[in-house]
């Protein structure tokens, strides 16, 4: 087994959830801790990868040997990535986006002056997507979270979106926790991993993709 696998490989990649402003005061996000993302990244870097992060707002440590780049909302992340997409050979979106964001976001503090608050809502860009269409694209790798029929979503994201690599999960499994259960999903096929610790699932998946990049 080569210790360096990835060595001279560029990844950019996301992590975390994304905070969409209401007002100056509140936002919506969603329950994902940056774990799972957080554990690739180190894997990658390990595996010889230069890495770039692009992480949502977590409460968590740079892993050693990552640069991060933080941003808060879907449209920064979209941004940052679009920055610097031409210079990666792997793109992995582990990001659990916000696939709407309010319409308006408002300058003061909303108060509460009725007895109920509708929000507009609008849709954010699909950075994986956009990123998957360019014509030099890289190599990209997609999460799926689901809260069912995991199969079936995972493997119509894989071709619906032209990816190389789709790691599928289940919300209820690897949202927010410490551990994940994940299949890959593949040209060749669905590749179950055993559950395990985010940092393990990591390493499972970087020796996936380390072979797929070997031919
Ligand atoms: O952060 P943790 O608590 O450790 O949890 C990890 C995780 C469950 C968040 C992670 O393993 C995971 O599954 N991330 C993807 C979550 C998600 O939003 O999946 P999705 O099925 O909605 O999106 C599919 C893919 O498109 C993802 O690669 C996502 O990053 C990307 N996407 C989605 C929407 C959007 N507007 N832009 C995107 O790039």
């Amino acid at each position: 087994l080569q210790a360096k696998p990835l060595a001279g490989h560029t990844v950019l990649m996301t992590a975390g959830p994304t905070y969409e402003p209401i007002d100056p005061v509140r936002g919506i996000t969603n329950i994902s801790s940056g774990k799972m993302g957080y554990a690739l990244a180190r894997a990658l870097a390990l595996a010889g990868a230069k890495v770039q992060l692009i992480s949502g707002p977590v409460a968590l440590p740079v892993p050693y040997g990552v640069e991060r780049i933080d941003v808060q909302t879907a449209r920064e992340m979209h941004q940052a990535v679009m920055q610097r997409v031409g210079q990666a050979r792997i793109f992995i979106g582990v990001a659990a986006v916000a696939d709407f964001r309010p319409l308006d976001v408002a300058a003061d503090k909303i108060k509460k002056t009725g007895d109920g608050l509708t929000l507009n809502l609008t849709r954010n860009p699909d950075i994986l997507a956009e990123v998957a269409s360019l014509p030099a694209a890289p190599f990209c790798v997609g999460f799926a979270a689901e809260s069912q029929n995991l199969d079936t979503y995972a493997s119509g994201k894989l071709q619906a979106k032209r990816l190389q690599l789709v790691v599928g999960n289940l919300v209820q499994d690897g949202m927010g926790g410490d551990t994940n259960q994940v299949v890959l999903f593949d040209a060749a096929g669905s590749h179950p991993l055993p559950r395990a610790s985010k940092t393990e699932v990591a390493t499972g998946i970087v020796a996936h993709l380390a072979k797929m990049l070997e031919v």
